[in-house]
């Protein structure tokens, strides 16, 4: 619209994402890092498939817990193989299936029948024609498939025998030739059981597994979809990054899974452009990551009254410094020496502190580092990644309020004031 109209204006305006969609889940990021293993390794396990076509049946398993990288893994292999030219003209093609959306066996013949580019009829036919029909389509267009089974786990709890017939595709359209591989996807073997021994054994020889990512590996990750062109590299700070690593990475107690560092930054991303900022904080992030794990009330309201305190110090102090996401310590006691005044108690002492610090950490509400390169000092930094800090210090002087009045601040060990 022409703004001499004065009407609202359509036009982006972002100033965080140049390209929104490449923080979406189906989005395929041009590169895996940490996973480069894992696409040659399976790319190995097809080499005889497709070198010598039709000459063995092929299946593979992939196995790892959510956000692994499973699926971008086998949608990148797909896209490259899709189409490739293989020995006496013959060509490869690749379908995929998801099942959580798919979950008989009828469901994923028909999607991988439209994949192939068939008119695949909804109603009136046989899964067996259905497997017929795909089967006959690729004997007359020399074609060779290799289909991947993503979320398989759903069909083991709602179809087990879809799997059994998939395992063993060639037998039950009774050929020799074998036209389609097969890459299952799973997130733990439980499925395995409802196979009998000899798909087993087969199975068992070819697993590609997935593990959950660090915290550097995250890192690493989201560093990478910025330079593809996500958002703007203005917009997200080392230290952005930084916290989403500690908040997700498997070496620190997260889950390891890549998604969710996504979420969390896109999230992220859409706080601080509604406040039409030109860059991420972190206190964006804290708000984004208890939207998808939100913190238990409960976990403050029993700690005691000095870790409270700290807390507190640290989120009055965090939110003075909005640019940085970690304290040093020695500004941390300050602040919380003051603190203590404010309520006419006696600080404690160092070590004291520390142990405060050290089962804050345990418990996940704090997160503890050392300066990095370009920062000069030995101190140890506080974070405070989950928590939204305005909550938080709402709730910390409501619970410090009440342990107060209730005369539950039997603290012992104190230093008397000065
Ligand atoms: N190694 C990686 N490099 C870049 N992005 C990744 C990597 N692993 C996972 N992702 C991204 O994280 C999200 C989750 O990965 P996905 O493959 O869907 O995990 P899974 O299928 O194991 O649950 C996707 O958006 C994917 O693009
Ligand atoms: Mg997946």
């Amino acid at each position: 619209m022409d703004s001499t109209m004065g009407g609202s204006s359509w036009l982006p305006t972002s100033k965080i994402f140049k390209d929104e969609s490449k923080l979406q889940a189906d989005y395929i990021p041009r590169h895996l890092p940490f996973r480069e293993e894992q696409l040659s390794m399976l790319r190995e396990y097809f080499k005889p498939f497709l070198l010598k076509p039709g000459s063995v049946f092929v299946r593979v398993l992939l196995l790892g817990s959510v956000g692994t990288g499973k699926t971008a893994v086998v949608r990148r292999f797909g896209e490259d193989i899709n189409g490739a030219k293989l020995a006496k003209g013959a060509s490869a093609r690749f379908a995929y299936v998801n099942c959580h959306a798919h979950r008989t066996l009828f469901s994923i013949m028909q999607k991988i029948g439209r994949d192939l580019g068939l008119s695949v009829p909804r109603r009136g036919f046989s899964r067996e024609e259905l497997l017929m029909m795909i089967w006959s389509y690729l004997k007359n267009s020399n074609e060779y498939l290799i289909a991947a089974v993503d979320e398989a786990d759903y069909i083991a709890h709602s179809e087990e025998e879809a799997l059994y017939v998939l395992t063993r595709l060639t037998e039950m359209v009774e050929d020799e030739v074998h036209r389609v591989g097969l890459v299952f996807v799973f997130r733990d073997l439980t499925f395995m059981m409802s196979l009998d021994r000899s798909i087993q054994s087969t199975l068992q020889h070819n697993i590609i597994r997935f593990y959950p990512y660090t915290s550097e590996q995250l890192e690493e990750i989201l560093l990478r979809r910025v330079e593809e062109g996500a958002l703007y590299e203005s917009a997200v700070s080392d230290e952005v990054i930084e916290m989403i690593g500690e908040l997700v990475g498997y070496d620190k107690g997260g889950p390891g899974d890549a998604r969710l560092a996504l979420e969390i930054l896109y999230r992220a991303g859409k706080y601080a452009e509604s406040e039409n900022r030109d860059s991420i904080l972190p206190e964006d992030v804290r708000r984004a990551h208890s939207d998808v794990m939100p913190f238990p009330k409960d976990a403050l309201s029993n700690l005691k009254l000095d870790e409270k305190l700290l807390l507190l110090a640290l989120a009055r102090l965090l939110q003075r410094k909005k640019f940085v996401s970690k304290v040093p310590m020695g500004l941390l006691e300050l602040e919380y020496h003051d603190i203590c005044e404010e309520y006419s108690l006696a600080p404690k002492k160092h070590t004291a502190v520390w142990e405060c610090i050290r089962n804050l950490s345990r418990m996940g509400i704090v997160s503890t580092g050392k300066p990095g390169k370009g920062q000069k000092g030995r101190t140890t930094l506080i974070g405070l990644p989950a928590i939204p800090l305005k909550t938080l210090e709402k709730e910390l002087l409501l619970s410090i309020r009440e342990d107060l009045s209730s005369g539950a601040a039997e603290r012992g060990g104190s230093e008397s004031p000065a």
